[in-house]
């Protein structure tokens, strides 16, 4: 362990219980990888919407884990994506009177605005009615097929169409005196036609082994043995093929029958991947709960068939509520990204996102600890630090930040011994706190030293050390330090705090720390970290700009 974060693990803070929950889980990551290539994924989401909080929320993890890599010095390729061959996309675009290629695309329209929205750092935007889709499922399916892992059959069971999947009646609840999906409310349509089977019970012992030869393939850990004990209960074929629906794509080995979401989706994020980028699978994958078999059972038993390298990890995401209730059309509280960043701004709504909801666990989206904690949090803390030290030093036209060693130790009490920390931290060993303790507790971290930053500031007061000639000098170095504080805060908080970040180098007007970017691969973040006197220009400017009161 390096020493600066075991002080830190030590330091006792406000947020230990949100830290001591994360120890809980696995995280043990992956990621040290040679090649410097990085490739992470959304799950493609169902285009019969516009994306809510919880598709938000497993972006957001690839945005905020691509955005750091960048600096770090990955070559990264971030994939998300519209999931098209779904019956359930087909009737509702019925249910509007359009055209299903009409409908597709407008919403695949309306999902790629949400995410420039949002501001995030995707590389590639698949949709699952390309042509380059659906010649590499037709690719992948023949060379099943030649393997003998694809056989017909006769299917006789209850489909869901809103979970597109097969229940068992053991699955349903009864409602109305009707055996009802519990997550749709609907009764499945019982089917009966002939299939094509994918031979996924082939694959039991070798996916056993490979979960027993690769322990932190999925975290939360929970959800790891939850997989693994479906899996040595036994496994039974799955069918990936339609007889009555048309919309998917054609068999190549029987054009009278189409593979659709239940095989079709997963291979997305090797289609991503064809035509130059091979190299960067395998990748990591972002996936909600309810989606867990699917990617940590039937895929991997797919790429062995097909003969791929399985994925390095899949990272399980929970379930939000809202203020208690859960999430839904029918409820009306289905929370709308674009309508958060309009009222509260991005970033608040990430930091929220992140601060209060732990990932891997299922949290409840509220709205008055979003509100309070960009007022509280940000505004009053981050928003009032950057704003009083710049317009401070530009006032007494210090135009120099400095990591003044004398000003460093005297750091001592607990709150700011962990500014001190923070402090030493360096590039490496901030990379190893994402990879080993996730982004929750990066974010944690970093607001403790805003906490820090302004204590110190409070105990030191260089407002008034600046007016009397005796002390102005020390008053002087206070806020060349604390103009020093404000850049490492900022550089740590640039791949989930964007827009602020953005303004915070308007604000410090210093030339390599405005080259910082966190869209593309440079070396500039890990250089403006490692200032220790830099220049500035200062132009002080408000950050948050005060809610207005919620009627
Ligand atoms: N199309 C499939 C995924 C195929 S990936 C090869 C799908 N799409 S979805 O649009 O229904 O859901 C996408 C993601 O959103 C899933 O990971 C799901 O878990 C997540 N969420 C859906 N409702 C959610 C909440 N209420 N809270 C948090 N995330 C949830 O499934």
């Amino acid at each position: 362990m390096i020493n600066g974060l075991k002080r830190i693990d030590n330091v006792n803070c406000a947020c230990n219980f949100a830290l001591n929950q994360l120890y809980n889980y696995d995280f043990t990551m992956i990621i040290w990888s040679m090649s410097k290539k990085f490739f992470i994924t959304t799950p493609i989401y169902y285009s019969n919407d516009i994306p809510h909080v919880g598709h938000m929320y497993s972006s957001l993890i690839c945005d905020i884990f691509s955005r750091y890599k960048r600096l770090f010095g990955y070559d990264v390729k971030f994939s998300t994506g519209v999931d098209e061959n779904s019956q359930k996309v087909v009737q509702k675009a019925i249910e509007h009177e359009m055209d299903i290629m009409d409908y597709l695309d407008m919403y695949a329209q309306k999902h790629k605005e949400t995410w420039d929205n949002l501001d995030m750092s995707y590389t590639d935007f698949i949709r699952t009615t390309s042509e380059k889709h659906k010649a590499f499922v037709q690719q992948v399916l023949q060379k099943t097929y030649d393997r003998g892992d694809i056989y017909q059959g006769e299917y006789e069971g209850l489909y869901c169409v809103g979970c597109e999947s097969f229940k068992k009646e053991t699955d349903l609840i009864e409602k109305d005196g009707k055996l009802v999906c519990p997550d749709h409310l609907k009764e499945p349509e019982r089917i009966k036609e002939k299939n094509w089977f994918f031979k996924l019970s082939k694959y039991q012992d070798q996916l056993v082994k490979f979960y027993e030869n690769n322990p932190g393939f999925i975290s939360p850990h929970f959800r790891f043995n939850e997989v693994i004990a479906f899996v040595k209960w036994g496994l039974e074929d799955f069918s990936i093929s339609r007889e009555t629906n048309k919309f998917g794509i054609p068999l190549p080995f029987d054009e009278s029958q189409v593979t659709y979401v239940r095989y079709d989706a997963l291979l997305n994020y090797l289609t991503v991947c064809q035509g130059g980028d091979e190299e960067f699978w395998p990748g990591i994958h972002v996936l909600g709960k309810d989606i867990a078999r699917f990617h940590a059972i039937y895929w991997p038993a797919m790429l062995l068939s097909a003969g791929y390298q399985l994925p390095q990890k899949e990272i399980v995401t929970g379930f939000f509520t809202v203020d208690g209730q859960k999430m839904s059309k029918s409820l009306g509280n289905t929370v709308k990204p674009l309508e958060l960043v309009e009222k509260y701004g991005r970033d608040a709504a990430v930091f929220y996102l992140f601060y209060d909801l732990v990932i891997g666990s299922d949290g409840d989206f509220s709205y008055a600890r979003l509100e309070a904690s960009r007022e509280s949090m940000l505004s009053a803390g981050w928003g009032n630090l950057v704003s009083r030290v710049s317009k401070l030093a530009d006032k007494n036209d210090i135009s120099l930040g400095k990591k003044h060693l004398e000003c460093f130790d005297l750091c001592k009490d607990d709150e700011e011994e962990c500014l001190q920390d923070i402090l030493s931290l360096t590039p490496v060993m901030i990379e190893e706190l994402l990879e080993t303790k996730w982004i929750n507790y990066v974010l944690q971290l970093w607001y403790r030293g805003v906490q820090a930053a302004n204590t110190y500031m409070q105990n030191q007061e260089p407002w008034v050390k600046l007016k009397s000639p005796e002390s102005a000098q020390e008053g002087r170095q206070h806020l060349e330090f604390l103009l020093y504080v404000v850049k490492q805060l900022a550089l740590i908080s640039a791949p989930f705090l964007t827009e602020w970040f953005a303004k915070i180098q308007t604000i410090l007007g210093n030339d390599l720390i405005a080259k910082v970017s966190t869209r593309e691969t440079n070396e500039h973040w890990r250089q403006a970290w490692d200032l220790e006197e830099f220049d500035v220009t200062l132009a002080p400017d408000i950050l948050y700009q005060k809610l207005e009161p919620s009627v």
